[in-house]
């Protein structure tokens, strides 16, 4: 293990032009997507975050466990509070198992829009791949692009508003998004290859609010890594990729030399009847060989990529994925589950009183809870036991029964609140996600635990039945992910062992879902050793200044790490 590098990052302002018009963004070092940061496995990374910006932000190094560090972890209002303007803090990012790509972005209101960049973790010392070394790797991020301005502060409103993420104007591929957009041809990204190579291209999903198909044109693709971790070699004409998902492909230039679409298009889970904010732009780069060949034909698109409401290519592709499970990258799966959970996820309505009445704000829940950001970061009221943060009675089970399948359901109400899910150490957690058709806006939801990798052992389309359903469960080689897609009205069943004690967030990877209440936090109890308890904090650790008033209404008293405004 040793320490790789210190980063100075420098969040700022910064002038770009897409789409035929000129914009102020957010982005880290002036640059969109963000560095990429390069590790070797087990390093660890330090980076200090300086923020330019006139609103505060935080950084979360998603996928990264922080084995009892979740101190570096970064969702605001969950592990801390905002780097204020003007302001610096230094992560600590510890990498122990993860290998191949993971990313980072901000996690405090949409500024991960812009505010995001890959991961690239290399095998460490004397350790190499478990497939033939690649000649070159390629970093290929997706992002969204948004013509309208996003309001940085959406998330700090505590009052109940109808808020939604405006939708994209377009994709990207590295920034730009290609030929086939506006005003962006000349800008499209290009990667130049030499012909008879093998690349690993480490693949991030960016994008704030759908599920994205990725192809090459004539190019067959082997996915070897998902997610940080390696998967058996899966050879196929496209991949599915949700938002938070990483992965690592092979792909070799075997093709004559020329001119080749690497594209990327929405995977659109929602009723075709309904579908409100779909962009049917799609995103493109050039990958482009070497060598002398007339340069002036059009790049072959991929056939292959499917098209926006292609469940059956999304689904299947999702189903083929298998952990490696060799010697050397072994997997530990959890036969003797203490704790078992049935979350519903839904979007759904919160009632909103005000003097004009009584309307429906549109939410989302797990088991009917909409998470609600305390003043607080949890992780300090946890660590330093400050009570009206926080309650610990988040569901084991939906507190309603219903077809949760159903094409038609009544509407859905839930109530905002602050509930957590507290684990003891070495705890072995079952969770069965059960997705709805809520409000009839159905989508997959792609869930991110953080301060773990879980292996998915099982899904499928309907209502989980947990009689006959966890009989097909795959205990073998299930993959290993931080982030796995719940399929709209079915389920996905995840396993983990509890073993890195501290607070970690748990939520849908739609921003709009998140902001609307689609989360919650584990708290995961210390072990009893030093070793198996979260360290202690950081010398600094940004202030909760908003909060102070309200904590004081609230009647608690908080030490350290807060100040009167
Ligand atoms: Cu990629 Cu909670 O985030
Ligand atoms: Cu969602």
């Amino acid at each position: 293990m040793s320490i790789t590098m210190i980063l100075c990052l420098q969040l700022k302002e910064t002038n770009l032009t897409r789409l035929c018009l000129n914009k102020t963004v957010m982005t880290v070092n002036d640059s969109f997507p963000g560095p990429v940061i390069s590790v070797h496995r087990g390093d660890t990374a330090y980076v200090n975050l300086h923020n330019h910006a006139d609103f505060g932000i935080t950084i979360h190094w998603h996928g990264v466990k922080q084995p009892r560090n979740p101190w570096s972890d970064g969702p605001v209002y969950i592990t801390q509070c905002p780097i204020e303007p003007g302001k610096n803090f230094t992560y600590e990012i510890i990498f122990t198992r993860e290998i191949g790509t993971l990313w980072w972005h901000a996690h405090s209101d949409w500024t991960r829009a812009t505010v995001h960049g890959a991961i690239v973790i290399l095998p460490s010392e004397g350790m190499g791949y478990p497939f033939p070394e690649p000649d070159g790797e390629e970093v290929v991020v997706i992002s969204s692009w948004h013509k309208v301005d996003i309001d940085p502060d959406v998330e700090e409103e505590d009052t109940i508003e109808d808020i939604a993420l405006p939708s994209s104007s377009a994709y990207t591929i590295n920034g730009q998004p290609g030929d086939f957009c506006n005003c962006s041809k000349e800008s499209t990204y290009h990667w130049l290859v030499d012909p008879g190579k093998t690349y690993l291209i480490h693949l991030v999903n960016g994008v704030m609010d759908v599920e994205m198909f990725f192809a090459i044109g004539h190019h067959n693709l082997t996915v070897v890594g998902m997610d940080g971790s390696y998967v058996k070699p899966l050879d196929t004409s496209y991949v599915m990729i949700s938002p938070g998902q990483t992965m690592d492909i092979l792909v070799t230039t075997n093709q004559p030399a020329g001119r080749y679409y690497m594209a990327a298009r929405q995977f659109d889970t929602e009723r075709p009847d309904i579908q409100a904010d779909t962009d049917r732009q799609n995103a493109t780069a050039i990958l482009q060989y070497t060598g002398s060949y007339p340069n002036t034909s059009v790049p072959y698109f991929p056939a292959a990529l499917p098209t926006y409401g292609d469940l059956t290519a999304g689904y299947s592709f999702r189903s083929r994925i298998r952990s490696l499970a060799s010697k050397e990258y072994p997997i530990d799966v959890p036969k003797n589950i203490t704790t078992h959970m049935y979350v519903v996820a839904a979007v759904d309505y919160i009632y909103r009183t005000n003097e004009s009445g009584t309307t429906n704000v549109t939410a989302a829940s797990l088991n009917n809870a909409s998470w609600w950001n305390p003043p607080l970061d949890i992780l300090m009221a946890y660590y330093r036991n400050v009570s009206g943060i926080y309650t610990a009675d988040f569901p084991d089970k939906p507190p309603n029964y219903y077809n949760f399948a159903a094409d038609e359901l009544p509407d859905l109400i839930t109530t905002p609140a602050t509930k957590v899910k507290v684990l003891d150490y070495n705890e072995e957690v079952e969770i069965v996600l059960q997705g709805t058709d809520g409000i009839k806006h159905s989508t997959d939801h792609p869930m991110h635990l953080h301060g773990y990798a879980f292996y998915v052992v099982g899904y499928g389309h309907g209502n989980f039945n947990n009689e006959t359903d966890p009989l097909g469960f795959n205990l073998i080689d299930p993959p290993e992910q931080n982030t796995v897609s719940l399929p709209k009205q079915g389920w996905t069943a995840i396993r983990f062992r509890a073993s890195n004690p501290g607070v970690w967030l748990w939520h849908c990877h739609f921003d709009k879902h998140y902001t609307w209440g689609m989360n919650t936090v584990f708290i995961v109890k210390n072990g009893g050793t030093p070793e198996t308890s979260v360290k202690g904090p950081p010398a600094y650790m940004p202030p909760c200044k908003s909060s102070a008033l309200r904590l004081q209404k609230a009647g608690n008293s908080i030490s350290g790490n807060t100040e009167e405004e």
